[in-house]
């Protein structure tokens, strides 16, 4: 039986959506509380078993590299001072039995393409693929869940999840039969369709277990939505060949590639977090927001109460 072993990260995109944080620094870096996207991510495929870790980067990620890599400056620093448990959270972002390997997509062109740059790295295995700005939090990981189903479909699956109909433009969207009430025979897929022509409201995820025909698919498509290679183009194509599941995980999911999903994770994350998560409630529940004029200029405040 085909076990998951390798885990595909694309982060090679331009995080347009978050500018003017992402202009020059990696959008996967940013922290919700004190953790950055791309930790969360690797520490969720790490929980599901997977053990090398492949990064599709481009410019302005090599702060990732440098994550994930020894620091050794650091490191002596803090066992000079005694500090053991910060050495401890330095040392565990990279335990000793993970592999990271990366290689670069020369142009953000789509996340299908940036996928199609990890062929060599994951040669004939299935994969995992995991969008570090979609940031999940579920018991078991959500990565974990899917390696779960992968082990007894043996075939590609797409995590979903139900959005409201006015949102489907800005997923791809899944159609097929229930094989159970979480379980999805794939029969269609498409890229941003326009609420009144998507064929469902099943949204995907970014979370996939994918097979390396795959590859063969992508290598074969051209341009989709938005001039992008787009990797539901080519799942579109697999589906010809493969069967595809869709998986309706267990948990929650925040787009921090968004402002308001990224500002809702750090909410969710401090409010549970061991060091500062009590005080942070408290605070939340007596806090007195800036008043609306502070808040807003004064052309903004004429938009907001008109
Ligand atoms: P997104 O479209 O969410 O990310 O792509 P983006 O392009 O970085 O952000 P915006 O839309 O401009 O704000 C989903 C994932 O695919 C990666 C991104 O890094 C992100 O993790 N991606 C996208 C690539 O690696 N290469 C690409 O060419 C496009």
């Amino acid at each position: 039986m085909n076990k998951v072993k390798k885990a595909v990260f694309p982060i090679a995109g331009l995080g347009t959506r978050f500018l003017p944080a992402t202009k020059a620094s990696a959008k996967e870096m940013l922290p919700v509380v004190d953790k950055p996207l791309i930790q969360y991510a690797v520490e969720e495929a790490y929980s599901a078993g997977i053990r090398h870790m492949i990064f599709v980067t481009g410019r302005t990620k090599r702060s990732v590299e440098d994550h994930f890599d020894t620091a050794y400056e650091l490191e002596n620093e803090l066992d000079l001072a005694g500090k053991a448990e910060l050495l401890e959270v330095a040392r565990s972002i990279s335990p000793d039995d993970m592999i990271c390997t990366y290689v670069r997509q020369p142009r953000a062109m789509g996340l299908g393409h940036a996928v199609l740059c990890a062929k060599e790295l994951v040669g004939q295995e299935p994969f995992a693929v995991l969008l570090a700005d979609d940031l999940m939090v579920g018991k078991p990981a959500v990565m974990a869940q899917l390696v779960h189903q992968f082990s007894e479909w043996q075939a590609s699956i797409v995590a979903v999840q139900d959005v409201p109909q006015e949102h489907t433009r800005r997923y791809g969207i899944v159609s097929g039969q229930n094989v159970s009430p979480n379980l999805v025979d794939v029969n269609g897929i498409v890229e941003k369709p326009a609420p009144d022509v998507a064929p469902s409201t099943l949204a995907v995820s970014g979370r996939y277990i994918l097979t390396p025909g795959i590859f063969k698919e992508l290598e074969s498509i051209s341009e989709g939505v938005g001039g992008e290679i787009q990797l539901t183009d080519g799942i579109a194509q697999l589906l010809r060949r493969e069967k595809i599941f869709a998986f309706r995980y267990e948990g929650r999911r925040y787009d921090c590639g968004s402002k308001l999903g990224f500002l809702q994770a750090n909410v969710d994350l401090a409010e549970i977090h061991e060091e500062v998560g009590i005080e942070f409630a408290e605070w939340l529940k007596k806090r007195e927001p800036l008043c609306v004029e502070d808040r807003f200029s004064p052309e903004h405040l004429k938009k907001v109460l008109a």
